[in-house]
C-alpha cells in the first residue's frame, strides 16, 4: 500500500456524471462526462439525466481509475455526494459508490454537495493560497445561492441565502427568454464581453438581511423583453451582446451587495466564491478588484473546480477520511440536504 492513501470521489448530483482521484490533497484525475441531452429543454430533465448517469457511471470511474494510474484494489475509501440534488441522479453515484465500497470492502464515505463546492479551496492545485478559518463563501450554483460562515471544514452557518430562484437560475432563465440554450450561463458570460453593461437597467430586488431574491428580476427580464419584441421582432438578435452584458451586471451587482454586507457584519475580510456561477468572468473580476484594496483577500477557484466536478468530491472525502469519519451503507441520499 502505498503511504499515502488514494480516495475515489463520485459525482452524480445534477447533470454530469464525474469521478476523480485525490491522494495526498492533489488530484491525480478528473473525469466528468457532462449531459448534452438537456440543451434544448431549457434546463434538466431529471428522468433523462439519471438515464445518462447509468450509462455513464461505468465508463466515468474507469476512465479516472486509468488516467491516476491505479487499480480499484489501490482504493482506500469511496466519497460520493449523497444530496443536495435530483433524487434519480444522487441513486445512480450512491449506489454504485455503495458497491464498490463493499466489494472492495473499503470505508464508505457520504459528502454534502455544496460543502464540496467550499472545500475545492483546499485542493492542493485549487489555485494559491488557501483560505484561513473563519472565512465567507459566497456559493452559487444551478439550485443554491448562500453566503457560508466556515468556521472549520465541516463547521459551515448560513448567513443568508436566496428566498426563492437561484443566481445560476437567474442566468439560465435570463438565457432561456432570449433563446438561448441550456446552460445560458456561460454563453452570458461570453457574449457579455462584447456588450454595453450600462444599455439596460433592471431594477434589483429589496430583500431584508443578507438573503437575495431572483424571481423578480427574471419577470421584469421577461416583461422588457416582450415589450421591446412587440415594437421590433429582431430587439434580441440585434441587443444580445449588450442584453447579456446588462443582465450579467445586475445579477453579479445583487451578489456582490450582499457578500460585502456580510463581510461587514461579521468583520471578516477573507472572501471565497464557489459553485458554477464562480466560473462567471464579471464575479471573478469584481472579487479580484476587491483584492486590489486590500482591505480584502480573495479566493478565487480555478475554473476546473467551479462547476460540478468530482475532485471537489475527492478533496471533502479525503478531509473525512483523515478524521475518520465514514459512512454506514445504509444512508439514504437526500435531496435537500442542508450545509
Ligand atoms: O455548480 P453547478 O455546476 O451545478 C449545480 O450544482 O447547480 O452550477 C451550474 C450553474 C448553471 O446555472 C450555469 O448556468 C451556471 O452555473 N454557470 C455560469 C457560468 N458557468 C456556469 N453562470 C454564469 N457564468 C458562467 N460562466
Ligand atoms: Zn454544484
Amino acid at each position: 500500500m502505498s503511504a499515502f492513501p488514494y480516495i475515489l470521489g463520485i459525482e452524480s448530483s445534477c447533470d454530469d456524471t464525474a469521478a476523480a482521484v485525490i491522494q495526498n490533497h492533489k488530484i491525480l484525475s478528473n473525469v466528468i462526462a457532462g449531459q448534452k441531452i438537456h440543451q434544448s429543454y431549457g434546463g434538466v430533465v431529471p428522468e433523462l439525466a439519471s438515464r445518462a448517469h447509468q450509462q455513464n457511471i461505468v465508463p466515468v470511474v474507469s476512465e479516472a481509475l486509468k488516467q491516476a494510474g491505479i487499480n480499484p484494489k489501490q482504493l482506500s475509501a469511496i466519497a460520493y455526494t449523497r444530496g443536495p440534488g435530483l433524487m434519480g441522479s444522487l441513486l445512480v453515484g450512491s449506489s454504485f459508490a455503495k458497491s464498490l465500497s463493499m466489494a472492495l470492502n473499503v470505508p464508505l464515505i457520504e459528502v454534502n454537495h455544496m460543502q464540496g463546492h467550499i472545500l475545492a479551496h483546499f485542493i492542493e492545485d485549487a489555485g494559491n493560497k488557501k483560505p484561513r478559518f473563519p472565512f465567507l463563501c459566497l456559493t452559487v450554483s444551478g439550485g443554491h445561492t448562500q453566503i457560508v460562515k466556515v468556521n472549520n471544514y465541516f463547521d459551515m452557518e448560513i448567513l443568508g441565502e436566496t428566498i426563492d430562484d437561484a443566481a445560476g437560475e437567474a442566468f439560465d432563465k435570463a438565457g432561456k427568454i432570449m433563446g438561448l440554450d441550456y446552460p445560458s450561463g456561460p454563453l452570458i458570460d461570453k457574449f457579455a464581453k462584447e456588450g454595453n453593461p450600462e444599455k439596460f437597467h433592471f431594477s434589483k430586488p429589496k430583500v431584508d438581511g443578507l438573503n437575495y431574491s431572483f424571481s423578480g428580476l427574471k419577470t421584469g427580464i421577461l416583461y422588457f423583453i416582450q415589450n421591446e419584441t412587440k415594437k421590433n421582432p429582431e430587439f434580441v438578435k440585434e441587443n444580445l451582446k449588450d442584453l447579456c452584458a446588462s443582465i450579467q451586471k445586475t445579477i453579479v451587482d445583487i451578489l456582490m451587495e450582499k457578500l460585502l454586507k456580510a463581510a461587514e457584519q461579521n468583520n471578516i475580510s477573507q472572501l471565497a466564491i464557489a459553485g458554477g456561477v464562480s466560473a462567471n468572468s464579471e464575479i471573478r473580476n469584481r472579487l479580484k478588484a476587491l483584492q486590489e484594496n486590500e482591505k480584502f483577500e480573495v479566493f478565487i477557484p480555478k475554473f476546473t473546480y467551479t462547476t460540478d466536478n468530482a475532485a471537489m468530491i475527492a478533496m471533502a472525502g479525503q478531509l473525512k477520511f483523515e478524521l475518520r469519519n465514514f459512512s454506514e451503507i445504509t444512508e439514504p441520499t437526500i435531496a435537500k440536504y442542508p450545509i
